[in-house]
């Protein structure tokens, strides 16, 4: 059998944000699929990098008061740090802003030139006057121009649901800056999409997708192919275009080619690659996108015709993943779904997210739930109950009663062949990203496995004549069943694997394994493979999530995220008196106010609630996410309220001991403040 030689790409992740549970679902998924291919003795060359450029970058790093190439650096390293935590296994974690990425952009881009697949025109867009840059929809607001509705973004109305162009917006401001934008005038590159229109449907349908996804797509191609914009004015950080100064690839455009980049950097590094084996137009090795289902028409529509215009290979196959919720609902902050893969890795084992996901799994674009009852109970019972439990019961007598050897024949053979043969249907769903389908394989075996050490009791044969050579041969073969199910979880759980390898003294297990039996063996002694998951471990990674979104420097810490469709939140249920009066509200003054270094949307505040029985100002420090609304001079002098009996919590920058009040809609905050005369350290009631 000739080996496969296979390039997988996962969607490189935007670098100004750190890596959450709902990323890993598509990460892991490509990550067992690699594994897989590997233990069937295929070659893969496996890449990822970080997508670096554009305006949400750049203005991030503006924010942090660094440079965009500080920026990207610091998240490079946070980014590979949960990869590998998750055991995410790429041969290469790059950057999409690198030398091989700026000139592959320049050749793609100049063949798309030569080929007359460019338009050059002039565009009328918003501008910021203030901040001197042109304004994506994404940062205008004004009036929606069919209801009215205040603060809606520059392309459509949350209230209303009508679409529009930002240049209709009525008062619009900008975002960024505040000011009023004025409409201006800029030349802008476009690449020809509709002239791809009859391949690309042709493409689509040729098994590259599975229909769901070929379906949606031929909506769009049915509904008429749009010329793609691909320049941005400056400022903006990424490539300039060549021969077009000011002008920059649009971050989109030079994504993609990130993949060839990082592959190109690949085999730079590993002689025994070549970068025109798997790119060249009729390249015979295989190239697979895994992406999630938000970006499909980049790498369906847009990256096939790029490729075919530059004369390189189009994809052989796109898997797309849906998106994850947790407990049902959307991630949210305020209910500490919004899980982190840092904070994930500080409770909880990755395996047993990568065993969860994997037993939900298949390979069309459906969303996926987390739910974290099922995701205890799902991994306790089959990983713990079903698989590690095996080994332990059948482990133990051969250590204890026959020094680890596993003897010379196996109780019931066929009960093993049935194991071994399942191996072809195993692969095959693998083969075919189905997941949940081979795990539910997996288990019915382990089912069967189990049954057999229950039926067979050898522990009361043991109590009789601990060394009766039925017990060896037993247990010896429940060792043996036990041995093929983690050569068929490897890909999933790799570091249980090898600490099967360690414990059942062998080398690492290939798939062809499953084939061979174990015997006249000598084994270690048994130490515990995994643990069961623990539902306060759960509980604190969720308590430890809300904490984040008092520290994280992402979003906005007065703006939960609200799932009402006006995304305004609905009133809470309603509480009693007492319940309320629970609460602490005190006026303060604030008297000091300043930066906090390193934080992205903190200030340091020093609250005094007035002079204590002895006359000495009561003072309190609280760090306040209001920085994006009011420098540490406005604030100087300013009464507010503050809750004063709320326990003192550690944030990444010391102990905050209270929290004042303010009103926020996500985009701007507004800080509470009394009526004049109210004096410091008076009760809100
Ligand atoms: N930078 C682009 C991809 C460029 S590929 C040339 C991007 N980055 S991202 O950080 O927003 O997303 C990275 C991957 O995570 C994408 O495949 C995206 O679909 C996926 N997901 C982001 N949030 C997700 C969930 N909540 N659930 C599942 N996948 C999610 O898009
Ligand atoms: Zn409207």
């Amino acid at each position: 059998m000739s080996n496969r030689k296979i390039l997988v790409t996962n969607a490189l992740p935007f670098a100004n944000g750190p890596i959450h549970v709902g990323h890993l679902l598509g990460y892991v998924q490509a990550d067992i699929w690699v594994r897989f291919q590997r233990m069937r003795g295929n070659e893969v060359a496996y890449v990822c990098a970080d997508d670096t450029h554009g305006t949400a970058i750049m203005l991030r790093a503006e924010k942090e008061g660094i440079t965009p190439e500080e920026l990207i650096n610091r998240v490079n390293g946070e980014h590979r740090r949960d990869f590998a935590g998750f055991h995410v296994d790429f041969d290469i974690y790059y950057t999409t802003h690198s030398d091989e990425n700026r000139e592959l952009a320049n050749l793609i881009y100049s063949r798309l030139r030569d080929a007359d697949k460019i338009a050059e025109r002039s565009i009328t867009q918003l501008y910021d006057p203030e901040k001197e840059m042109f304004l994506a929809d994404r940062f205008i607001k004004g009036e929606c121009p069919k209801c009215g509705a205040a603060d809606q973004y520059g392309d459509n109305c949350e209230s209303c649901s009508s679409t529009y162009d930002a240049t209709d917006l009525k008062n619009p401001y900008s975002t960024i800056s505040g000011a009023t934008p004025v409409k201006k005038e800029s030349t802008h590159f476009f690449f020809k999409l509709p002239e791809f229109t009859d391949m690309l449907k042709e493409w689509t349908r040729s098994g590259v997708l599975v229909p769901q996804v070929a379906n949606k797509l031929a909506e769009w191609l049915d509904a008429g192919l749009q010329e793609w914009d691909i320049s941005r004015d400056a400022p903006y950080f990424g490539f300039e275009i060549p021969g077009a100064p000011e002008k920059y690839f649009y971050v989109w455009l030079d994504a993609p080619i990130g993949y060839m980049a990082s592959f190109k950097k690949l085999c730079d590094t590993h002689g025994e690659l070549n970068f025109d084996d798997f790119w060249s137009a009729n390249a015979p090795t295989e190239l697979y996108h895994f992406i999630g289902k938000d970006i499909i028409n980049f790498h369906a529509l847009f990256w096939p015709a790029m490729l075919e215009t530059a004369g390189f290979k189009k994809p052989d196959l796109i898997s797309v993943n849906g998106f994850l919720t947790v407990n049902g609902q959307k991630m949210s902050k305020s209910r500490g779904t919004f899980i982190m893969a840092e904070t994930y890795l500080q409770h909880l084992n990755p395996e047993y997210l990568r065993y969860y996901f994997a037993a939900k799994l298949g390979n069309t674009p459906e969303d996926l739930d987390l739910n974290l009852d099922d995701f205890v109970q799902r991994v306790n019972s089959d990983m713990v109950g079903k698989v590690v439990n095996l080994a332990s019961r059948s482990a133990g007598f051969i250590s204890k009663n026959f020094g680890g050897n596993l003897g010379d024949n196996l109780e019931v053979p066929e009960l093993l062949k049935e194991f071994s043969d399942a191996g072809e249907e195993i692969a095959e769903l693998y083969e075919a990203r189905e997941f949940s389908k081979a795990i539910r394989l997996i288990m019915s075996l382990a089912d069967k496995a189990n049954q057999y050490i229950a039926d067979k009791e050898p522990w009361v044969i043991a109590k009789e004549n601990p060394e009766d050579p039925q017990v060896q041969s037993i247990c010896a073969t429940g060792i043996n069943l036990f041995r093929v199910l983690v050569v068929y979880l490897k890909p999933i759980l790799p570091e249980l694997a090898s600490k099967v390898e360690s414990f059942l003294k062998i080398e690492p297990l290939s798939w062809q394994d499953a084939q061979q039996v174990l015997t006249n063996h000598t084994i270690d002694k048994f130490k515990p493979l995994m643990t069961r998951v623990e539902t306060d471990k759960v509980e604190q990674m969720v308590e430890a999530s809300k904490e984040s979104l008092m520290t994280s420097e992402t979003e906005t810490p007065a703006a939960p995220e609200s799932n009402s469709p006006t995304g305004k939140d609905p009133v809470s249920p309603e509480i009693e008196f007492p319940d309320f009066a629970k609460v602490d509200l005190r006026i303060v003054k604030i008297i000091n106010a300043e930066h906090v270094e390193g934080a992205d949307k903190l200030l340091k505040l020093t609250l005094s609630l007035g002079p204590d029985d002895e006359g000495n100002d009561i003072q309190r420090t609280v760090f306040s996410g209001i920085k994006s609304a009011y420098n540490p001079e406005q604030l100087v002098g300013m009464h507010t309220v503050m809750v004063a009996n709320l326990k003192p919590r550690k944030m990444k920058f010391g102990l905050s001991d209270g929290m004042i009040l303010a009103s926020g809609d996500g985009s701007k905050v507004f800080l509470l403040e009394p009526h004049e005369g109210a004096a410091p350290g008076t009760r809100v009631t």
